[in-house]
């Protein structure tokens, strides 16, 4: 491995990205995987190391974090963990382990909303948040785009009409636009929240993704008052590719969600795998190094892909993500019909249909661009066929 590629990044073998059993790769026949947001990257080493330990020495029992309903060592790091990336000072009181991300936004969907009340949502929306809204009976409020960003100007005024809006999912940085929210516009969104009483659900589970030049801050951050109407939910998982082993953590600055997860029964939302708090552990401990390398990969994929395109595809829109390892195509000049995706899979290249992140999202498709720069320069050229 060279010395500027000392993670092997940038020296993926698509044949062995092939064999891969996950569902990137295997899910789909099509010859390149760049579809649901896993990477194609090797294992940090820190995080492979401590998974081999725990094998070694037989270490797959209950583990010992205190007693059988204590934090995780991952959940109890957390507040450090934000306190230096973010300079957030969070209360360590409010810290809860999870499953899972998406299981953090339904409990407090379910916990702060009734059947039939309002969950507001930025669209193009990441599907799953999608699926936490209709199907749980509640009503999305979707907010649309203008030409310079998104529409609180309509939001406010169907708020102003709509007393029953509980619930804001805010996907910070944003899936599938890469957008960062700065501090301008995430005061916007509080000064919102809080005269409307919606309690806001910052998924912050891409932030250790934010390219160079644009800065994360953590919703709750604003300010004690807000904070006090925020819950937090985020991960290792997605900035060192976890996804598959399952752990995530929550901040309830809202008080009463707090209050309804202590007084669950233990594990009633499941007890964290060992495996992944390891994983997390390690990661969040020794892995920056490796996050500093793939961001820098990532970075350099977003900027390439203007060139790939404009090469390859040039009527394709695209704007490089400030954040996240997603890029957001408008494909609509190519006339692709109503299902562009599926053209691309003809192709030979699996992306992520747009239509599925709701409105906003038809004639657009997600492209994954956490692998290696060259397998990014032959996915463009399969997509042009
Ligand atoms: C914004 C966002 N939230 C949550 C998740 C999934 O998290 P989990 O698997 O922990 O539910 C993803 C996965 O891509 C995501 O992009």
């Amino acid at each position: 491995m060279a010395n500027n590629d000392p993670f092997g990044l940038r020296s993926l073998d698509v044949e062995a990205l092939r064999r891969r059993r996950g569902a990137k790769w295997m899910a789909h026949p099509a010859p390149f995987a760049a579809w649901v947001a896993d990477m194609d990257f090797e294992v940090a080493p820190p995080i492979a190391e401590a998974l081999h330990e725990v094998i070694d020495r037989h270490e797959l029992g209950y583990p010992n974090w205190g007693g059988p309903y204590a934090l995780s060592p991952a959940a109890k790091l957390f507040p450090a963990r934000m306190a230096q990336r973010y300079g957030w000072d969070l209360d360590p009181d409010r810290v809860h382990d999870l499953i899972d991300v998406i299981q953090g936004v339904r409990a407090a969907i379910h916990h702060r909303s009734e059947p039939g009340d309002g969950v507001v949502l930025h669209l193009p929306a990441y599907h799953p948040f999608l699926d936490s809204i209709e199907p749980a009976s509640r009503r999305l409020i979707g907010i649309g785009r203008t030409e310079d960003g998104f529409d609180y100007d309509d939001l406010e005024e169907r708020l102003r009409h709509d007393s029953r809006a509980r619930i804001w999912i805010l996907c910070h940085p944003h899936n599938p636009l890469g957008h960062v929210f700065d501090l301008p516009e995430l005061e916007r969104i509080a000064d919102i929240a809080l005269r409307h009483g919606i309690t806001v659900v910052s998924d912050e589970i891409h932030a250790d993704l934010t390219m160079p030049g644009t800065t994360h801050i953590p919703f709750a951050s604003l300010a004690s008052e807000v904070a006090a109407h925020t819950i937090t939910v985020t991960s290792a998982s997605k900035a060192f590719n976890l996804a598959g082993l399952r752990w995530a953590v929550v901040h309830a600055g809202d008080r009463t969600f707090h209050d309804a997860l202590d007084a669950l029964p233990g594990h009633y939302l499941g007890a964290p795998n060992l495996m992944a708090v390891t994983a997390a552990t390690a990661a969040w401990t020794r892995g920056d190094d490796w996050l500093g390398a793939v961001v820098g990969v990532i970075d350099e994929n977003r900027t390439s892909l203007v060139d790939l395109l404009a090469e390859h595809l040039p009527e394709v829109r695209y704007r490089p993500p400030a954040a996240t390892y997603l890029a957001w195509l408008d494909v609509s000049a190519l006339d692709l019909g109503d299902d562009p995706a599926a053209v691309f899979r003809e192709r030979g290249v699996e992306l992520s249909a747009g239509h599925q992140f709701g409105r906003g999202g038809e004639g657009h498709v997600r492209m994954n661009l956490a692998t290696s720069p060259s397998v990014l320069a032959e996915m463009v050229a399969a997509m042009a066929g």
